[in-house]
């Protein structure tokens, strides 16, 4: 016995047959995995010489799932579930081996083992609500048989993946072997289950679980409440919980067909196939055209941060996350004490609600010093430049940083608008120097826009992708141009919001139609938390702006209690009378009629001019690819993942139609509804922004 096929091995140890899977880069369940499962199942249980089987996987994990790039195919082959039935049934123990991740199909694959031994860095979890779906292979019938209602809607609702320990507690692994000695451990357990001829245990039958919790619709009805907030607007949370209530009310073998149903209706529809869309996008913005994979980096073993204020304090603990050293360097103490003390109060946060032990605690503490002498960052190899929001002092810093750190040090500005090419000049090693642009708050959000300027060498960009990737960030890359992608687009957003507000529609009418389409928060809710006072001048304000004007009757936010919105204690926010009453009296001022504006034209208001922007990106080359643009406002502005982004939000309206839209708007509201070039022509030809890869 040897090769079933290129991708499943079958083999004698002893009398154990054993399947080894090798299909990189995740073993993921496709076709020729499938089918060379069902034949190497069939031959082995067919073998007198095989008295067990174990089913492993070579490379770095066990079956990470059904293979997706599959989805939407025509399906030929085995079926998962004729391999699963072939496992079950099998009059022989079936041992599965898992290192690396057991996840979506992988896991419900190894529950149709009779055994599952791990090591102890192995995960296993049903991550399929993260693609918009639900586990659609009898996972969301087994799990609970195993774990329980309770522990079961978690896995699936979040799609978090259990470390090897907690599965073994919950008896979702049967033992763990040691680390690197996985195939030892399975061929053991197999030899012993055959020796003390063990009871082969089929989980679908195994019901205790589901009965205990059986009647008891608190279960389902306390997890929807709790997470209603996190779940708005997604299907597939609801579709999952259902599928759970299904497994503890029916028996399993209708438990099934309520699964494969809810399953085909989520597979079919718009949310699961954004979300498989962002899946791929995310993993496709390391990829840059010009910049191959073997691309030498710089070991970054040492960094520096310029101003220890709101983004450098977030930004230095990603790195003393990651167990980099840093060195934050201030111009008053008082500044210096203040972010450290700001740093060292989110990590005890953190470690009071178990999130930390005290050994991390000290530890990431330790790894950040503070200095007021910029000399203190000569030998760091990676600076981040997080002072004020100002060219001059961008300049002078930078002019001081490249006369102060050592040569092949890489110089990053945070700038959130400025010109990097400019900032680049002050320096006589601008190949060196490039934007790594955090959202606030740096040390939560997971996107960095990384910002290559002109003369940015190569290494440099291939050095910021890999650190990004190291920190746990998802870098995406882009070109010089004010606001860079995300902030250049959301400016479009803004202005229309205020034209709204200037032609009669409330702040909080614009902010309820982002939310229904699923933001976190509208413009005016996001303006209140981030302070309507930045960049205002009390001596020049002139009341001329709808910004001024709340900011002259002292209403800076939620900072001072009030802006658009009146904040309680915390920071609930209603729509504010004040503010209500300043806004119509400067409407009136300027000679406006209100009208009534539908929601309808608000969201395409709001909308179609970032898509317009983003084209214009496009065309510059500012963005590699649409799918990237997506990724940043997903990741940076809280676009509804289930809507994949706004460059494919509007592929999925279609061009024509978009550019349709902005047409008939740019008759009665002007020419900033003018089409750009690149939709005009898109749209024409009948394409969509994702087709511009080719
Ligand atoms: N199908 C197809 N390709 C996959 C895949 C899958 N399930 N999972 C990962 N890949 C690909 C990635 O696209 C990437 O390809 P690339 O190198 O060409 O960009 C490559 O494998 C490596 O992936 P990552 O860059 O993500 O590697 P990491 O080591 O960081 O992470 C992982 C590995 C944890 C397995 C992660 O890839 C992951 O979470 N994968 C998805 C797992 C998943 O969602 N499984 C459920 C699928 S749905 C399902 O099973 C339905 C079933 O219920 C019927
Ligand atoms: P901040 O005002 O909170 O902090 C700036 C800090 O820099 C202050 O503590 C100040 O004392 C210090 N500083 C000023 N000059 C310095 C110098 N020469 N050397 C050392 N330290 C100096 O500002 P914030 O919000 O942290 O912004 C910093 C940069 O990050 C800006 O360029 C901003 O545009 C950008 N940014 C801000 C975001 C935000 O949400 N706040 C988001 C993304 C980028």
């Amino acid at each position: 016995m040897a090769a079933i096929n290129p991708v499943t091995d079958l083999t004698l140890d002893g009398d154990v047959a054993v399947i080894t899977l090798n299909s990189p880069p995740v073993n993921a369940l496709s076709t020729a995995v499938r089918t060379g499962l069902f034949e190497a199942f069939t031959q082995a249980e067919a073998d007198p010489a095989a008295k067990a089987i174990v089913l492993i996987c070579d490379g770095r994990t066990f079956v990470a799932g059904a293979d997706i790039t599959e989805f939407g195919g025509v399906r030929t082959g085995a079926t998962l579930q004729e391999v699963q039935a072939l496992m079950e049934a099998s009059p022989k123990p079936v041992v599965a081996a898992i290192h690396g991740t057991a996840l979506g199909g992988g896991l419900e694959l190894a529950l149709c083992a009779h055994f599952r031994v791990a090591v102890p860095s192995a995960r296993l979890g049903l991550p399929e609500v993260k693609l918009g779906l639900l586990p659609g292979a009898g996972g969301t019938q087994r799990l609970p048989r195993i774990v329980g209602a309770a522990k079961a809607l978690e896995m699936t609702g979040f799609g978090e993946p259990a470390p090897a320990k907690d599965a073994l507690a919950m008896g979702l692994v049967d033992e763990l072997t040691e680390e690197g000695k996985l195939r030892e451990g399975a061929l053991a357990f197999a030899r012993r289950a055959v020796a003390e001829n063990r009871p082969l245990r089929k989980v679908r039958e195994d019901d205790a679980k589901v009965i205990a919790d059986r009647g008891k619709p608190e279960i389902f009805a306390d997890f929807r409440k709790a997470n209603a907030r996190k779940f708005r607007g997604f299907l597939a949370p609801e579709y999952n919980i259902r599928c759970i209530e299904a497994a503890v009310a029916l028996p399993f073998a209708e438990g099934i067909k309520e699964e494969g149903r809810l399953f085909a209706e989520l597979m079919a529809g718009p949310q699961s196939a954004a979300q498989r869309f962002s899946f791929f996008a995310e993993r496709e913005v390391a990829k840059i055209p010009d910049i191959p994979r073997e691309t030498p980096t710089v070991a970054i073993k040492k960094v520096g941060i310029l101003g220890a204020g709101t983004m450098g304090g977030g930004i230095a603990m990603n790195f003393a996350n990651a167990g980099i050293p840093v060195t934050i360097v201030e111009v008053k103490q008082e500044a210096l004490d203040r972010g450290l003390g700001v740093i060292r109060g989110n990590y005890e946060r953190t470690a009071s609600r178990g999130g930390l032990s005290a050994e991390q605690l000290a530890t990431r503490t330790g790894l950040i010093t503070g200095s007021l002498d910029i000399a203190a960052l000569a030998d760091a190899d990676l600076v981040i430049e997080a002072v004020f929001e100002r060219m001059d002092i961008k300049k002078e810093v930078f002019a001081k940083l490249d006369a102060v750190c050592k040569p092949g040090a890489i110089l990053a500005t945070n700038t959130s608008y400025l010109n990097i090419d400019e900032i680049a000049q002050a320096t006589k090693r601008p190949e060196q120097v490039i934007g790594l642009h955090f959202f606030s708050p740096a040390n939560v959000m997971r996107l960095v826009e990384i910002i290559r300027a002109d003369k940015t060498s190569k290494s440099v960009v291939a050095t910021a992708l890999a650190l990004a990737k190291q920190i746990g960030k998802v870098g995406v890359v882009v070109g010089v141009s004010p606001g860079f992608v995300g902030n250049r687009m959301l400016a479009r957003r803004r202005a229309e919001a205020e034209a709204l507000v200037l032609e009669g529609v409330m702040p909080w009418e614009v902010d309820r139609v982002l939310f229904d389409f699923g933001f976190p928060m509208g413009e005016f809710a996001m303006a209140d938390l981030a302070g309507l006072d930045i960049g205002w001048n009390k001596e020049t304000s002139k009341g001329s702006t709808l910004r001024e004007v709340m900011c002259e009757l002292g209403r800076f936010g939620q900072k001072t209690g009030g802006g658009f919105y009146d904040y309680d204690a915390n920071r609930n926010a209603t729509p504010s009378p004040v503010a209500e009453k300043a806004i119509r009296e400067f409407v009136a001022r300027s000679g406006v009629t209100p009208r009534k504006i539908s929601d309808e034209e608000i969201l395409d208001r709001l909308i179609l001019p970032m898509i317009d922007e983003g084209a214009k990106i496009l065309d510059e080359g500012k963005a590699i690819r649409s799918s990237d643009i997506d990724v940043i406002w997903v990741m940076g502005y809280g676009w509804p993942v289930y809507r994949g982004g706004p460059m494919y939000y509007a592929d999925q309206l279609g061009l024509a139609a978009v550019a349709d839209r902005m047409r008939t708007y740019e008759k009665s509201l002007g020419k900033r509804f003018a089409p750009s070039p690149l939709l005009e022509r898109l749209a024409a030809e009948g394409k969509r922004f994702a087709d511009l890869k080719s």
